[in-house]
């Protein structure tokens, strides 16, 4: 089977995944990309972890009925953590996580005090924690969970709507003198620069879009890695949501063809 045959299933509970999927069609790769965004279940970042595992192994059935999968990525940190080794269990390809970069952030941070912000299904679990402790040590780390940034992104908030939500979420760093922030959701990266304008430019903020497409990378076969790919696909299963997406399409031009769960699958 040749590349352009096989798919790089990209799943998210909306557009967040789409910032590790531009950072690695940035890179160049040669397998297209399905995305599949389980809008209906978004928030997920409010969903059980029992809830989310059943999420996608119904995704990676429905992936595995109609296409060839050569990897599947998680590119959600909330999902990776709750659900990545349930999937892995019916899963025979490698599967990529996306979780917090606490770890570049304790060598990049000069003071030492680091602020994390996921959401609250991810925070509620010990990961985060957990990784704090292991590649954190001695640093002050800052975890907190936010309630409506993902959906912000999703409504493209913006402007002072924007603004007012970032100090309200935001209000728990004030007294943490933090000079580097963890996005520990994916959705967070389309706040990248509006973030960067409200702490002044004196906090540094950091992703896992480099760190998951170098892990993409690293798995696929090294000759493969250089021409750049054609054919990415949406999948949505929430038909309200399909202006929007296209919107968002036409902005970035991600996505060949898009498909939408309507009653059935159909090609818009
Ligand atoms: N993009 C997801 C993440 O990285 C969360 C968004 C949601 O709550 O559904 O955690």
């Amino acid at each position: 089977m040749n590349a352009a045959d096989e798919y790089i299933l990209f799943i998210d509970s909306g557009l967040g995944g789409m910032s590790v999927m531009d950072a690695l069609i940035k890179k160049g790769c040669s397998y297209p990309v399905a995305f599949y965004a389980d809008a209906k279940h978004f928030p997920y970042g409010k969903k059980s972890v029992r809830n989310i595992s059943d999420f996608l192994k119904d995704i990676y059935k429905f992936a595995v009925s109609e296409f060839a999968v050569k990897m599947v990525v998680i590119a959600c940190n909330t999902a990776s953590i709750s659900a990545i080794d349930t999937l892995r269990e019916i899963v025979d390809v490698p599967v990529v996580g996306t979780v917090p970069a606490i770890k570049t952030a304790a060598a990049l941070t000069r003071n030492g005090n680091i602020g994390v912000i996921a959401t609250a299904t991810s925070v509620r679990q010990n990961y985060l924690s957990d990784l704090a402790n292991k590649f954190a040590v001695g640093a002050n780390v800052y975890i907190h969970g936010t309630e409506y940034l993902a959906a912000a992104v999703e409504e493209e908030c913006s402007g002072d709507d924007l603004r007012k939500l970032l100090s309200e979420e935001l209000a728990f760093f004030k007294d943490k003198h933090i000079d580097t922030l963890v996005l520990g959701c994916t959705h967070y990266t389309f706040l990248k620069d509006t973030l960067n304008d409200f702490f002044h430019g004196t906090v540094r903020i950091i992703d896992s879009c480099d760190g998951v497409t170098r892990r993409i990378l690293s798995l696929l076969p090294q000759n493969e890695n250089s021409s750049s790919q054609t054919g990415n696909r949406l999948y949505l299963n929430d038909a309200k949501r399909v202006k929007q997406y296209k919107h968002w399409n036409l902005r970035y031009n991600w996505f060949q063809d898009i498909y939408i769960e309507d009653g059935a699958w159909k090609k818009v």
